[in-house]
């Protein structure tokens, strides 16, 4: 008893503290905010802990706690929910109900939580697919790839493009009516990261070049070579997404190993090698002045790491690395950015390289826009914000898919 009132007093403290933390001026709805941002800094300080008593491992709270916004497959009046396997990757179907003259369009989307976390049926992904279906007259499947750390790098990634390749059959198409040149491919965060390799590798592959419409990103992580870029900097510490968090659970994709998080955290993970790559993500190249500020770019420090990682070359992890030639490849993008995120700066720098390769690119950047807003679009928070980015993503669907 008396461990617990004391567990719950040093809770409530902890909780004081960080929901008092400083919160960029122009957030709306900043208390919904600064809750929820003092609710992941303190589960990733409880997962600290418990990894360091040897209780459970660090991702395993995160993962545990997002299992309870599961939900079951729930048809309504418009939708019908179908969980069912693509290729043995299990996956959510939504299907318009209503009548349709003409073959639909089809969305198939991959959820973020750094590739360790997540599920398309969660139920804000739930809720986003079925909107999206709902609103567009549009099938929508989404995805539940294998996650991290069981299941690491190029797993997830294989398993998105299992599901496409798929999706992408005459068969599927009659059965449920779906028109074959109306398919886009979707993702917020980390699945925004599987969305552009995705993308990529489709178009590299000469039975699935141009078969897919367009590819639409939001706050994407689009690189993990240099984790000083300015939002790197400046959003260090969240809100919502601090960097220590991000590393620790997206490094899993490629690796249990400690030493690359904690070398990532200090940008000197990169192999000796690797010098040429950042010309791709050079942010003091690429970045409007308004984003630069009065930030200084550092050369990265290379060949501090002993072991050796191949995905950190591998634009399969960072779609960033992608040469030109290739980007000219990509279909109509759609990439959505928001001011108060570590990944900013990457949104940013893809769009400018695509747009410079003479693809056809739409990038709306949210200024007051926080990472993962699109996920508390439900209760207990219903973030305006959330509904604004949902609502721009829809519109720019409704347009050009
Ligand atoms: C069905 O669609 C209509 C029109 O979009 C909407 O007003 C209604 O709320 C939807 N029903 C459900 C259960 O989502
Ligand atoms: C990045 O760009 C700056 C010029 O803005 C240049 O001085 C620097 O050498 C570049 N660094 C790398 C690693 O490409
Ligand atoms: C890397 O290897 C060097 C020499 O073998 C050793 O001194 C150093 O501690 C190693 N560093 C790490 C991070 O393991």
């Amino acid at each position: 008893m008396v461990h617990k009132t004391l567990c719950f007093g040093l809770l409530g403290i902890l909780f004081a503290y960080y929901v008092y933390l400083p919160m960029p001026e122009n957030i709306e709805e900043h208390w919904k905010i600064r809750i929820a941002d003092a609710v992941t800094k303190m589960i990733s300080l409880v997962a600290t802990l418990f990894e360091n008593i040897g209780l459970m491992k660090y991702e395993e709270l995160f993962f545990t706690l997002s299992t309870c916004f599961l939900t079951k497959q729930v048809s309504d009046d418009n939708i019908t929910v179908i969980d069912t396997d693509f290729s043995n990757i299990p996956v959510r179907l939504y299907l318009p109900k209503r009548k349709s003259e003409r073959h639909r369009r089809a969305i198939i989307f991959f959820h973020g939580g750094a590739f360790v976390l997540g599920s398309c049926k969660m139920f804000f992904y739930d809720f986003l697919n079925r909107w999206t279906a709902n609103k567009l007259d549009a099938v929508v499947v989404g995805v539940d790839y294998r996650l991290a750390p069981q299941y690491p790098f190029p797993i997830a990634l294989e398993d998105c493009v299992s599901v496409v390749k798929f999706f992408l059959q005459d068969k599927i198409f009659t059965k449920y009516g779906v028109d074959p040149t109306r398919i886009c491919i979707s993702g917020d965060s980390s699945g925004g990261t599987l969305s552009a390799a995705v993308t990529h590798l489709l178009q590299d592959d000469p039975e699935f070049k141009d078969k897919i419409k367009a590819q639409a990103l939001i706050y994407p992580c689009l690189q993990i070579i240099d984790t000083l870029t300015p939002s790197y900097r400046e959003y260090e510490h969240g809100p919502l997404l601090p960097k220590e968090v991000a590393i620790n659970l997206a490094s899993l994709y490629l690796t249990k190993d400690k030493e690359l998080p904690r070398a990532a955290l200090r940008n000197e993970h990169m192999p000796q090698d690797s010098r040429h790559l950042f010309k791709f993500v050079n942010w003091s190249v690429f970045l409007p002045e308004k984003y630069k500020k009065n930030h200084v770019y550092t050369e990265p420090i290379l060949g501090k790491l002993n072991a050796s990682y191949p995905a950190l070359v591998d634009s399969r992890v960072s779609p960033l690395l992608a040469s030109d030639s290739k980007l000219q490849s990509l279909p109509l993008t759609y990439i959505l950015t928001c001011e108060h995120d570590l990944f900013r700066d990457d949104g940013i720098i893809y769009a400018t390289r695509i747009r410079n390769a003479g693809v056809q690119v739409t990038h709306e950047h949210i200024e007051e826009g926080i990472h993962g807003a699109l996920s508390f679009t439900t209760a207990p928070l219903f973030l305006n914000l959330g509904f604004r980015i949902r609502d721009k993503y829809i519109s720019w669907l409704e347009k050009n898919l």
